[in-house]
């Protein structure tokens, strides 16, 4: 676990080539990087929050070279990382910097945006550091723009040893003040953040959900099992100051988990949600 109080070490290598490689599965299997977006021409500026090691940055890069994208997190590896990748990218209209998004607060003027993306932030992020990073994301959007926020619900499974792992992380993110819910069915996203979404002023909230079927025979089958094995091992430090097991008893998880592979009639699935919000047309008549 790292100060910064996310779940692994954000400078840890095996972290960024677990993200960079879920990144790409999450990217596909939303059905791209703004799959609820018809038109990208509308936007000129986009920033993506907490971006890790910048798949998702990349990705938006080339499906619309026109635009100017930056992508913020605080690992300063994750955003080395990223910036290798920009010269040989074909919209170099792209910057990486490194920013601590725990107290709200970023370094940009007033309405630099027209669409902001959170992708996976209950790593880090405390309940109570929603509203005024969501503050903050609306002081950022141009009128009209898009808060586009996308977190992990569960996983469904008929597995004991595939719930035991998702019970260990919902769990974790509950006892850590992570997730919303008193119970470990959900991380509680879906019931909370459209709210919060409403509170910090956007409007028009959507939702599109969304899960990954790493159920036998189905293409991320080992590659999830592998990830889930490698994020328990990542945060291990995480998990037993949760008080949800021994190092040992973690790692015996983690090879569990490793064990599935090809079990026939395995079922399981990632659910996620992605929920967009609107900055109003007229924002400065809008009280929050
Ligand atoms: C689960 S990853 C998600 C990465 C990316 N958004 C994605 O969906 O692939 C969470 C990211 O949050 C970053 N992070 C952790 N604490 C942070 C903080 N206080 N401020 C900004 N980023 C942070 C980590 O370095 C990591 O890259």
């Amino acid at each position: 676990m790292s100060q910064s109080g996310y779940f692994a070490d954000q400078e840890d290598m095996r972290e960024l080539v677990r993200l960079l490689k879920q990144g790409q599965m999450l990217t596909e299997t939303a059905g791209g990087v703004l799959p609820e977006q018809d038109d990208l021409r509308r936007f000129h500026d986009i920033l993506d929050l907490a971006c890790g090691p910048g798949e998702w940055v990349m990705a938006l890069s080339k499906a619309s070279p026109l635009l100017h994208i930056v992508g913020v997190d605080l690992s300063q590896r994750m955003i080395a990382y990223a910036q290798s990748l920009i010269p040989a990218a074909r919209n170099q209209d792209v910057q990486f910097q490194v920013a601590d998004l725990s107290q709200g607060q970023l370094a940009f003027p007033d309405e630099s945006f027209d669409l902001i993306n959170a992708r996976l932030l209950l790593g880090f992020m405390k309940q109570d550091r929603w509203p005024p990073l969501l503050s903050e994301c609306f002081r950022l959007l141009r009128p009209g723009g898009i808060m586009r926020t996308t977190e992990y619900l569960n996983i469904t499974s008929n597995d004991p040893i595939i719930q035991r792992s998702d019970w260990v992380a919902l769990e974790a993110w509950r006892r850590a003040g992570r997730a919303w819910t008193s119970g470990p069915e959900t991380t509680g996203f879906e019931e909370r953040m459209p709210a919060l979404l409403g509170a910090a002023g956007f409007v028009e909230i959507s939702s599109q959900g969304f899960g990954v079927n790493f159920g036998t025979g189905s293409p991320y089958h080992e590659f999830l099992l592998e990830n889930f094995a490698e994020a328990h091992r990542l945060s291990i430090k995480f998990l037993t100051q949760q008080n949800l097991g021994s190092e040992r008893e973690i790692e015996e998880l983690a090879h569990d988990l490793l064990a599935l592979k090809n079990k026939p009639s395995l079922t399981a699935s990632w659910n996620f949600l992605c929920l967009t919000g609107k900055s109003p047309e007229r924002k400065n008549s809008v009280e929050r």
